[in-house]
């Protein structure tokens, strides 16, 4: 039975999931549909500089190794995810014990330590993650309010020194269409051009809702980075819905997995398409939107869905 990684070699297109390695230790089925399905690999969390380095000057790189090492023996990608993020940072990472210097010299050893344990491993990096607000201004982190926004240049000049093969990325989410948020990604682009930073690539989550519908204008956002000289990718994609199902919320969500799709299809320089999770077995969205689920193309049992097949079937045709 053909999967979709078999249409999408075909169509030259990366086709991605991000991985919960607990489930992947653990879950043959799950084990063996990520190896069938997918030619690309995200890991979940286990990336994120809270689970590498959970006590200071002590990393644990295992559970990520393990998932590049299954990567290798399927032939698949690896995507980094992520290096500079205002969530999941370790406990010991705070403002009232560093410096703002210090705090400098702490991203950056991060990002030289971890870019160098993967080196030549991981080809694509979500360097920085949601750095703006949905109105197109800074995100106030503890980044912005500590470095002030130079940090992403900084970022990105760091994890090319360590892996200068890399290609390095800005990822966000509500960033599919044109709007104030990916106005600011716009702005930020051209002046990280100006300044010569090595920034190669527009990376958008795609998590889409289908009670809000499903940004029309995808393809001309993504052209327009690529007139800049970025690629882009599509990096987190899952269409959820207000519990119960019905067959019109699944008809919606089959038009945002595909709408987001054709766009990546459509454009030039689209290199790759991540869900953000396959089966609704392990899917992030029940417990942090709670009534609503189903936002994966297979169901709890594996079972495809409409969507399973609208990917599959667009990703044939391409
Ligand atoms: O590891 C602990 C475990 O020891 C503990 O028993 C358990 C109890 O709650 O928590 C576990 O940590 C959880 C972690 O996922 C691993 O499962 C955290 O509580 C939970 O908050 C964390 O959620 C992750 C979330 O990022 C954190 O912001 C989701 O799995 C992950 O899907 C989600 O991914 C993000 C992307 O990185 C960025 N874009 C949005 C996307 C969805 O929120």
């Amino acid at each position: 039975d053909p999967g979709l990684r078999v249409a999408a070699d075909r169509a030259g297109l990366r086709i991605g999931t991000a991985v919960d390695t607990t489930a992947l230790a653990a879950d043959a089925p799950y084990r063996e549909a990520t190896a069938h399905e997918f030619n690309s690999v995200t890991p979940e969390n286990v990336m994120k500089w809270q689970l590498v380095e959970p006590v200071q000057g002590t990393y644990d790189w295992a559970a990520a190794d393990t998932l590049v090492d299954f990567a290798r023996a399927n032939g698949q990608k690896v995507r980094g995810h992520t290096l500079v993020w205002h969530s999941q940072n370790p406990s010991w990472l705070t403002e009232d014990a560093f410096t703002p210097a210090e705090l400098r010299a702490l991203l950056r050893k991060h990002i030289f330590d971890e870019v160098s344990h993967f080196k030549g491993r991981v080809y694509h990096w979500d360097v920085t993650n949601e750095i703006f607000n949905d109105d197109g201004t800074w995100r106030d982190t503890i980044w912005l309010r500590n470095l002030g926004p130079g940090y992403v240049a900084d970022a990105f000049r760091w994890a090319h020194q360590a892996d200068p093969r890399a290609k390095l990325y800005l990822n966000d989410y509500n960033n599919e269409g044109v709007n104030a948020k990916s106005d600011a990604y716009y702005r930020l682009v051209k002046e990280l051009k100006a300044q010569r930073v090595p920034v190669h690539g527009y990376g958008v989550q795609g998590h889409l809702a289908v009670q809000y519908g499903v940004p029309g204008d995808t393809l001309t956002n993504l052209r327009r980075f690529e007139a800049l000289g970025l690629e882009s990718a599509l990096t987190e994609v899952d269409v959820r819905m207000p519990l119960p199902t019905d067959p019109i919320k699944v008809q919606a969500q089959v038009s945002g997995f595909n709408t987001l799709l054709q766009a990546c299809l459509l454009a030039r320089r689209c290199v790759s398409y991540t869900l953000w999770g396959f089966t609704d077995r392990y899917s992030w969205v029940p417990s942090v939107f709670s009534g609503q689920g189903s936002a994966t193309p297979l169901d709890e049992n594996l079972v495809r869905k409409p969507a399973y097949y609208a990917l599959r079937d667009t990703l044939t045709l391409a």
